[in-house]
């Protein structure tokens, strides 16, 4: 079959799977490119398919470790083909990323199944224990909108402000369109839920598990990602019900690192750059920031995109000749460029004059576009997109 891009409003319903390796491998071309670094030899990623998640695997594997890359154990929840339709990108990512791996001598297992469950983390474990002994790094990149807690309750998250409900333009990638967009404030439920789901609790357990299971090596660390923004997206973000589950994310890291002393090892939160991911271009209005941020950073020559990032976080702020570097909250700020005054100020004044009819020109909306598509295996170059993909040899594909 041919298979075309199906967007609805800011989610991707189809994916292509040739496409998606496409991506996998420039990504891991980068890192390449970059040479390796002194990293860890053995990580669990929590999130692996996507995002950061994803780049941070493919940095370790292929850039870490001297040369000889990291063994990964990667844990995800995604789709494969059925009769509903092809699968998830990153059901490909995942199986795309092992060939990859496995060709390159790392050990590289998948895990698909949800990973707030006490049966994925004991899986987790055994399989730890079988094919990597311990582990040198935990990364936790979950992003979600519901959590199955262990009494079998669904609590879901939402993205909503708290205070004064606030309004703008959002981005439908659909029709390629602005559209006015609001958030209401959420009610103390929603918070908590909102906590529940996306902050510190579930990080805990597993590094709680994982050090009673002894998987953690001495020195063992663990780094959870987060965001912060600039003043201007405060509403939408640090002010929102996110930016509560982020807080408690933020506190959950001293808790945890207090934990780790045991086996001489730390946790930290690297706050990251606003980016256009699966979980990210689903926020009302801040894909209107991310198009304004982007079109400033690649005028200015400070563009990063997942890869980059992930692999600046590791080379130069964590595994580095200086270690961790963290500010004076213990965090590792990844969005240093992001925040950038001059930057801001030149994303505000655009920000303040966004129209539905001039956006395109005063943001990098094209580019944001593209990375979205190709987040989900679309508009990649060298993939022939006319040439048809056998549904049959997909179907064999296993994570
Ligand atoms: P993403 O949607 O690309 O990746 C999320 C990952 O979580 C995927 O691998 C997915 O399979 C996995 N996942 C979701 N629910 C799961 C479950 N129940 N069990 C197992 N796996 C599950 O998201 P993205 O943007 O990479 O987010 C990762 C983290 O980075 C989040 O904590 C997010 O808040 C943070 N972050 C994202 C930024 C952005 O601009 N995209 C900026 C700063 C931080």
């Amino acid at each position: 079959m041919i298979i075309h891009p199906q967007i609805q409003g800011c989610v991707a319903r189809n994916c292509h799977p040739i496409g998606c390796r496409a991506a996998v491998m420039q990504q891991i071309a980068s890192v390449r490119a970059e040479g390796s670094f002194n990293g860890p030899k053995r990580v669990l990623v929590l999130g692996a398919s996507s995002g950061f998640g994803l780049a941070s695997r493919i940095t370790l594997a292929f850039g870490a470790g001297a040369g000889a890359g990291a063994d990964t154990v990667g844990v995800s929840f995604e789709r494969g083909p059925s009769d509903k339709g092809l699968g998830s990108a990153g059901w490909y990512n995942n199986i795309w990323f092992r060939k990859e791996a496995e060709q390159a001598g790392r050990i590289a297992v998948n895990l698909i199944g949800d990973a707030f469950s006490d049966a994925m983390r004991q899986q987790a474990i055994e399989t730890i224990r079988q094919q990597l002994g311990q582990v040198d790094l935990v990364i936790y990149s979950l992003a979600s909108g519901i959590r199955v807690l262990a009494d079998g309750t669904q609590v879901r998250s939402v993205l909503k402000t708290t205070g004064q409900p606030f309004s703008g333009w959002g981005l439908d990638l659909e029709h390629d369109a602005l559209v006015q967009q609001s958030l209401a404030p959420a009610t103390p439920e929603e918070i908590r839920d909102t906590v529940t789901v996306m902050g510190g609790e579930d990080w805990q357990l597993w590094m709680q598990a994982l050090q009673q299971a002894d998987c953690l090596a001495p020195g063992a660390q663990t780094v959870a990602y987060s965001y912060i923004g600039p003043e201007s997206t405060y509403p939408l973000y640090r002010d929102g019900t996110i930016g509560y589950a982020k807080e408690h994310l933020h506190a959950t890291a001293e808790t945890i690192n207090l934990q780790l002393a045991e086996v001489g090892g730390h946790a930290w939160v690297s706050v990251c750059k606003a980016l256009v991911t699966k979980a990210s271009a689903y926020i009302p209005v801040l894909p209107v920031y991310l198009g304004l941020l982007m079109g400033v950073m690649k005028e200015r020559g400070v563009h990063e995109g997942c890869i980059e990032q992930m692999q600046r976080l590791f080379a130069t702020k964590m595994y580095g000749p200086r270690g961790v570097v963290a500010d004076g909250n213990r965090l590792i700020r990844m969005d240093d460029h992001e925040l950038d005054p001059a930057i801001q100020a030149a994303v505000s004044a655009l920000w303040s004059k966004v129209t539905p009819d001039n956006f395109h020109a005063l943001g990098d909306f094209a580019g944001l576009r593209q990375d979205f598509l190709q987040l989900n295996g679309f508009g990649l170059p060298g993939v022939d997109y006319g040439e048809p993909v056998s549904v049959a040899s997909l179907t064999e594909l296993m994570p």
